[in-house]
């Protein structure tokens, strides 16, 4: 089972993931982090400027989950840029070392095996960072999606898009397609550390620590991997059935054992 943390809101879950980071950078400083965007990881990336600010970054290697199909790489919503901005230029991490899929590739059809094989060769990811979107999409792999999926072109849900719509000045401008990782892909991360706030996430949450494994709810895959780490504020974790014995679990738990 997963194990699930209830904190009391996103800054502690964002120290909590990145004093883990921490730790795997200080054990291997060419780590391979993988990386989502969103607004759910960015608590992480600020806690991890601040807990890293005495350690070299410049070695760490980082993929990103998805990035749109048919936007400008320079437009300052392409998942490129939001990594340049959010990611690398905060951390000082090392520009040619941290990858977003090609999808202006002009092959796209191939450009998600290449992608796979640069994550294959890089040694594969250490820890995946993962948000969750409401209808329970994870990178951008929406309901429907194969758990054996490769890094491929998928279509946004109309939820997905009007999701994100606040992220553009006209929700016209919204992508209708993505190049994402897999969610065979993503299973391959040797810790996925899934993040969510807010009570609009509950029930996707829900779905994906106690619901049945299903397409239908593409983050439910991560209950068919052997490491993760939910970390949840209060809010997002209202509707687990579980969550006293989720509670007792992690304050038995003992500090040197990290996440
Ligand atoms: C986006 C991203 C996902 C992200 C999700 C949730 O569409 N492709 O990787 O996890 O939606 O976004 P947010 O964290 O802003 O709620």
């Amino acid at each position: 089972m997963a194990e699930i943390v209830i904190v009391p809101d996103a800054e502690a879950a964002g120290d909590l993931a990145a004093r883990a980071i921490v730790a795997l950078i200080e054990r291997r400083g060419d780590a391979v982090l993988g990386l989502a965007t969103g607004s759910t990881p960015l608590p992480v990336y600020r806690a991890l400027a601040e807990r890293a600010a005495g350690l070299d970054l410049a070695r760490v290697r980082g993929f990103a989950l998805d990035e749109y199909v048919g936007l400008d790489p320079a437009h300052p919503e392409s998942y490129r840029s939001v990594i340049r901005r959010e990611v690398i230029e905060p951390l000082g991490l090392t520009p040619e070392l941290v990858r977003t899929p090609p999808a202006d590739d002009p092959d796209l059809q191939t450009a998600g095996e290449r992608y796979d094989a640069e994550i294959r060769a890089a040694g594969g990811v250490d820890v995946q960072l993962l948000g969750i979107g409401t209808d329970g999409h994870i990178g951008f792999n929406e309901p429907g999606s194969s758990f054996a999926s490769r890094t491929r072109v998928k279509t946004l849900t109309r939820q997905t898009r009007a999701d994100n719509a606040r992220f553009f000045d006209d929700p016209e401008e919204v992508p209708r397609h993505c190049l994402t990782q897999g969610l065979g892909t993503i299973l391959e991360a040797r810790h996925l550390v899934l993040l969510a706030f807010g009570e609009g996430k509950a029930e996707a949450v829900r779905g994906a620590v106690e619901g049945p494994v299903t397409a239908m709810l593409p983050a439910s895959a991560i209950q068919l991997h052997p490491h993760v780490t939910v970390l949840v504020d209060e809010a997002a974790a209202s509707r687990l059935e579980l969550a006293e014995y989720y509670r007792d679990t992690y304050a038995g738990k003992p500090a040197w054992q990290g996440i």
